[in-house]
Formats: structure tokens, sequence, C-alpha cells
């Protein structure tokens, strides 16, 4: 409803030339620090699969890591740590993708999902949709069934959603900021 976008959008900070000029920086600190809107973002980004089973929430390093494990909290599920490379002591699973500049990589443990389980990506943004889609790959090709992926914050003129729906995962967001 209205009501919650109104609160979420104006809980979160806009810095202007952050990281570089001509950006505007969605900064969700500010939200994560108001404790009814952190509250109400989670409940409203596990609403859909309240009561439903799912097995694992894959956050994304680092702010998906953030609402990632109060979302597996809240929906009993398990938590999934999609993480920068080397970070993860055990064997893994491991994708290149594109950031604004260069080339980064994902990985996660090679254990961490079993074929058929049930999943929900969850990161606090969709920009280009780089990042989420990159986690997409990594899940799928461990056997994840993607029940969706979910972000606080979608930045619509960047095209991030098509990409995930080219891949057939449901994009669920909750707020969008037209522009770049
Ligand atoms: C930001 C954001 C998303 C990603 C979105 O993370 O938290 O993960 O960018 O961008 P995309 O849709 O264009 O790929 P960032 O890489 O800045 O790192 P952080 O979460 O560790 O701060
Ligand atoms: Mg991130």
């Amino acid at each position: 409803d209205q009501t919650i976008q109104d609160e979420l959008i104006s809980s979160i900070r806009t810095i202007t030339d952050y990281p570089k000029e001509g950006i505007l920086f969605r900064d969700i600190t500010t939200l994560l620090g108001n404790a009814r809107a952190f509250r109400r973002a989670v409940d409203a980004l596990v609403q859909p699969w309240a009561g439903s089973k799912v097995d694992q929430i894959a956050g994304i390093e680092a702010r998906g890591f953030i609402l990632g494990g109060a979302v597996a909290h809240q929906l009993s599920a398990g938590f999934v740590p999609i993480r920068k490379k080397g970070k993860l002591p055990h064997e893994t699973v491991r994708i290149a993708y594109s950031l604004e500049y260069g080339l980064d990589e994902m990985e996660m443990h090679k254990d961490a999902i079993q074929p058929g389980d049930r999943v929900i990506l969850v990161d606090d943004l969709i920009a280009t949709g780089g990042t989420a889609e990159a986690a997409c790959k990594l899940l799928k090709s461990m056997g994840a069934n993607i029940v969706a992926a979910c972000f606080i914050v979608d930045l619509p003129d960047l095209g991030g959603r098509k990409k995930l729906e080219e891949l057939s995962v449901p994009v669920r967001t909750l707020v969008e900021f037209p522009g770049h």
C-alpha cells in the first residue's frame, strides 16, 4: 500500500555525487537505523511467503546479509552467504560478473544448497541487475529452485528486473526510484 511505500522512501537517504559525480546514492543505512521502517521492510519482503516452505535464503555480500538474516529468521529458513571471492573456507562454486568498472567474482559453498531447495535471493537494491543475475546463475548451477528475488529498492531505469525475469526468476521490490 501507498503508506508503507511512502514510509520506506522517506526513510532512505539520498546522497548526491557519491561515490562519484553525477550519481545519486540511495543509502539504506537510515532505513536500517529506523526500527519501524526496518521491521516494515522485512515484513513486506516476506509477506508473500509467510507460512509457505522456503528452505534457504541466499544473501549477497554485504548489504544483502543484513536483510537476508532477518528474512531467514522470519521465514524459519536457513541462510546461505554469497560472498566476494576468497572469503569462504570450504569448496566453492564461483562466477564472474561485471560491475560498472571491470569484473568481480562471487562464490558460495558447494554444499550450501541441495538440488530442489526452494530458495529466495535477498539484496538491498537492484540496479543493472548484474550482481543478482550472477547470484541466480550460481544458485541455479547448484540446482536451486529460486522462488523469488527480493529487494527493498528498484532503480527501474537500469533494467535489472528484466535480467532476472529472463532467467524465469520472479522479482519482488518494495520501492522504486526513477532515474539513474
Ligand atoms: C550494491 C547493492 C547491490 C548491487 C546492485 O552492492 O548492494 O548488491 O550494488 O548493483 P547492480 O544491480 O548494478 O549489480 P555493492 O557492489 O556496492 O556492494 P556492497 O553491498 O558490499 O556495499
Ligand atoms: Mg551489494
